[in-house]
């Protein structure tokens, strides 16, 4: 496996695969779990040559939130991503993807720029989209892989894609969760035992509208929200920032109970934010994640 720094090696080693019919992409922040594995052992199995980046993006943070903190640890993603078989992993410095001088961003309007996680994370969504969009630009891919557990991230690059005629097939799978419901996440290691257990309220919550939504009681999507937001009040520890029902494709809110549907959540616990999703689909079924017990190949990349 190579690892390269810098935009010019990444440049080079791109041009030496030039003749590889498929290029896969999986971009991360790094401090790699059982959902990034999914998205490289995929990223794996559909492509020539399988590149990852690990970039802890300073753009998508806003000046109070959690950039130096961020859980980092190098050689740990090194080996996770050499066991699970990728050719180069990509490792920018903040230099190198902003250098001096920088000064275009590419940014997101209407609902997703300002609702959801832009209404608690203002700029997020323009930080994601500027070095998502560099590092298709550095990397070439055919194919770039991310996590539904980042639904309104799923819903802005996928739009960038199409807005910005990029030649990128999107590669996007299933949150995968703890036994008891908790999406993984880098940032569930900020939370304390106490908190941890407290955390499952968001699957909870997500579990009680989606029950909600299959009754199609009589007002729509206020019955699906009133049983999420029941969820989490109960909880004194945790502390709701949105609960909603959105259009996956144009994350605008939805009043009628219609399929594709978006349920996303965020909350605090203790100190911690977090956020979470089940997916309505278009066919009628439910997106709400795979369970890592169920992933053989947890206990195998584990042993390793
Ligand atoms: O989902 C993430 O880890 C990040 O938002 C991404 C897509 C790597 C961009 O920094």
């Amino acid at each position: 496996m190579r690892v390269v720094a810098t935009v010019q090696e990444m440049l080079d080693t791109r041009s030496n695969v030039a003749g590889s019919s498929k290029v896969g992409l999986v971009p991360t922040m790094g401090y790699l779990h059982e959902g990034h594995l999914s998205l490289v052992r995929l990223g794996r199995a559909e492509n020539d040559v399988l590149i990852a980046s690990i970039f802890v993006n300073p753009t998508q943070f806003g000046p109070h939130e959690d950039l130096e903190r961020y859980p980092r640890d190098l050689p740990r993603d090194l080996h996770m991503l050499e066991a699970a078989g990728v050719d180069v992993v990509f490792t920018p410095s903040a230099d190198e993807i902003y250098p001096p001088g920088f000064v275009t961003y590419a940014e997101p309007t209407g609902p997703l720029a300002s609702e959801g996680e832009s209404a608690h994370r203002p700029g997020h969504f323009r930080g994601v989209a500027t070095v998502v969009l560099k590092l298709f630009q550095i990397v070439q891919p055919h194919r770039a892989y991310f996590g539904q557990k980042d639904a309104q991230q799923v819903v802005v690059i996928s739009r960038m894609i199409s807005d910005f005629n990029l030649p990128v097939a999107l590669g996007i799978l299933p949150t995968i969760r703890e036994a008891d419901g908790l999406a993984i996440s880098s940032r569930n290691a900020y939370l304390s035992a106490e908190d941890r257990k407290v955390a499952t309220v968001l699957y909870q919550a997500l579990q009680a509208g989606r029950r909600a939504f299959d009754a199609k009681a009589g007002d729509g999507t206020a019955a699906v929200v009133r049983a999420m937001v029941e969820t989490v009040t109960q909880e004194s520890r945790a502390q709701l920032d949105y609960a909603e029902v959105r259009d996956p494709q144009s994350f605008v809110l939805l009043e009628a109970l219609q399929a594709p549907a978006l349920l996303v959540i965020a909350a605090k616990v203790g100190p911690t934010r977090l956020i979470d999703n089940f997916l309505l689909r278009a066919d009628g079924s439910w997106e709400t994640g795979v369970l890592a017990s169920e992933l053989k190949w947890v206990e195998e990349e584990r042993d390793r």
